[in-house]
Parts: C-alpha cells; structure tokens; sequence
C-alpha cells in the first residue's frame, strides 16, 4: 500500500504557504521535492502496488511534486520580495531632512582690517614687527620726546604696573625698539593692542588696536609721506578717494599731521558717519622728529624718516558701519558671525 498522497499534498501545501524565512523553506523542499524526499521514495514504492493501478499513481505523485515545487518557488520569491522591502524600509535614509550644520569660524572684524592693511604695505616692500603690550616707560614716552612733565601724558591717561613699566599706550614704542636694532633703511607697519585708562562706551574703550608705520633711510622727504599714504587709502577705500593733510602736532614727529580721507560710507557726500562733512580723519603721521632718530642712534643729519598710526577699531568701524566699539571685544558669536 503507497502512502496517502492527499493527505501529504495537503499537508506539505500548508507548511510551504505558513513558512516564514528562506532557511526553513529550504528544509520543506528537501523535505517534499528532493531526491530523498516523501514523494521520491513513493516513486521507489511503486514496486508494492497493483501493475494496475501504477501509471495512475505514478501520474498522481508527479503531479503533486510539480505543485509543491511550484508553490515553493512561489514562496520563495515571496520571501525573498518581501524580506527585500523590509531591508529597503529599514535602510531608507530621508533625503529631504536638512543636513547636519558644522558651526565653521571666521576671522575677527579687526584681524580682516588689519590684513587687509597689512597686504597693502606688504605690497608696497614694508616688514611687519611686533612689540611687547607690556612696555618700558623709555620706550613708550621718554624716547618718544614725551618727557615726564609733558602734557602729552595727560592727554593718554595709561595704565601703570610701575614707576618705569606700563601698559603702552599706543604702537609707537615699536618704532623705538626697532631703531634700536635696526640700522636704516626701515620700512615696517607693527599692529598691536594698545591701552588707555578710558571708561567704556560706545567710541571708547580701555583696550583698541592701533597700526602703526615707520621708514627711515637717506633722503626720505614729506612728499614720500605724503604719497606713500595717499596711496594707501586709495588701495584701502577705492580708486577715487580723495586725502587731506592737515597740520597736527605729536611731540615724536616734527612736522606733523593729520589725515582725513573720503568717508567710504557716503563716498563724500556727507553722512552721519562723517558729520555732514564728507571727509573723515583716518591717520596721524609727520616726519620724525631729528631727537628721536638721535636717541635710537641714529645721525639726523644723514638719515631721515616719516611715521604714522592709525586706530584699527575705527578704521573698521566706518568700514561695516559700527556704532558701538564695544562690540568688538564683547565676543557675541552673534555679531562675529555677520562678518565672512
Ligand atoms: N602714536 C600716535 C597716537 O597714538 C599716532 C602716531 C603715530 C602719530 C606715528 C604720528 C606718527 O595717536
């Protein structure tokens, strides 16, 4: 007697249609289509049955092994589509969700003026020099022709750590130090803080950032100060700016003066910037003063220099239009941000 074959097919479709995963379907088709599968070994089994009753029988386990192989490989696909779905869904990335921000630094307001600045004199054949915020009285008055009773101290109220050392109060003893070391020709620009015991508020600040200019060398005249910062501010503002040179006084240089220049905000039509006058002071220069050469070691009668300073917080400020210097050393990631 064969097996009961309906029995199995019925038995095995179920099995195949309830199969959840590609490994145990692999063990059915072992189970029910292979070599050594129930149905094969039906076939073996034919020897059992009536000669009759064989051709029939035989058709009958072909028949179910072709729907079973059938309905596994329909499963199979299934699984297979199915399993392929879930892995897409799992692995979707959402390309529409904004990206991750890296928060990227920029340069301080301050630090682009002064390259800027820097890059022009750079061009023009200028050092760059540095010099201590700490300095000697010597450097920052006495050899600057600023003896102790003169009322240029008065005007630059300074921060004193001793009798003899201070916090300078301007960029000029860097002309001291390098006249010192150095034999002419000079030509160098020295950036740096500078310090003035000054309350806070919005145009004053007890710390600011000066830039300061120095040549020194045989034949240096007026007009190659005069032409050496004309050009300068017409690299620095524009093609057509316009430079004044009025009379000053600093008791380091000798003659002195002060320069104005077109306000970059209205380009000289008068604004609030520049008060309605079209032009806005920028620098303070002169030649310097035969005493000074002298005491660096320097014989005023062979050489001669010019020098000037300027403030960089207010060259800035006019710039990008800042009202209240004390923006620039508050460090608020909200204004820093604004300049790229
Ligand atoms: N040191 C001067 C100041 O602080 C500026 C200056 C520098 C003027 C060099 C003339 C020459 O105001």
């Amino acid at each position: 007697m064969g097996i009961d074959l309906e029995d199995l097919k019925e038995r095995a479709a179920a099995e195949i249609k309830s199969c959840v995963s590609l490994s145990s379907l692999e063990e059915l088709r072992v189970r029910y289509a292979g070599k050594k599968s129930v149905l094969s070994a039906a076939l073996r089994g034919m020897k059992d049955i009536p000669e009759s009753e064989r051709p029939a029988y035989g058709k009958k386990v072909n028949e179910i092994r072709d729907f079973l192989t059938a309905a596994i490989g329909e499963k199979e696909r299934e699984l297979k589509s199915s399993g392929k779905e879930e892995r897409l869904k799992s692995e979707a990335a959402d390309l529409t969700l904004p990206g991750k921000k890296k928060p990227v630094g920029a340069l301080h307001p301050i630090t682009r003026t002064y390259y800027e600045i820097r890059d022009i004199f750079v061009s023009m054949g200028f050092d760059v020099k540095d010099g201590p915020e700490v300095e000697l009285d010597k450097y920052n008055f006495e050899m600057l022709n600023i003896p102790k009773d003169h009322p240029a101290r008065d005007m630059q109220d300074t921060f004193y750590i001793s009798e003899k050392v201070l916090l300078r109060t301007h960029t000029s003893p860097v002309q001291i130090r390098t006249m010192l070391r150095e034999k002419p020709p000079i030509r160098m620009i020295c950036p740096g803080r500078v310090y003035r015991s000054d309350d806070p508020d919005a145009t004053h600040s007890p710390v600011f950032h000066q830039i300061e200019g120095l040549v020194v060398a045989e034949g240096i005249s007026f007009a190659h100060l005069k032409s050496t910062l004309d050009l300068f501010l017409k690299e620095l503002y524009g093609e057509e700016t316009k430079t004044k040179f009025r009379p000053g006084h600093f008791p380091f240089t000798e003659p002195s003066a002060e320069v104005d220049a077109t306000c970059a905000k209205c380009g000289g039509k008068g604004c609030g910037v520049c008060k309605g006058t079209g032009m806005i002071e920028v620098l303070g220069c002169g030649m310097v003063h035969p005493q000074v050469l002298r005491v660096c070691g320097i014989d005023p009668q062979i050489y001669s220099g010019f020098a000037f300073g300027m403030g960089l917080d207010r060259v800035t400020s006019i710039k990008y239009g800042i009202t209240d210097i004390r923006l620039f050393f508050e460090n608020d990631v909200r204004f820093l941000t604004q300049f790229r």
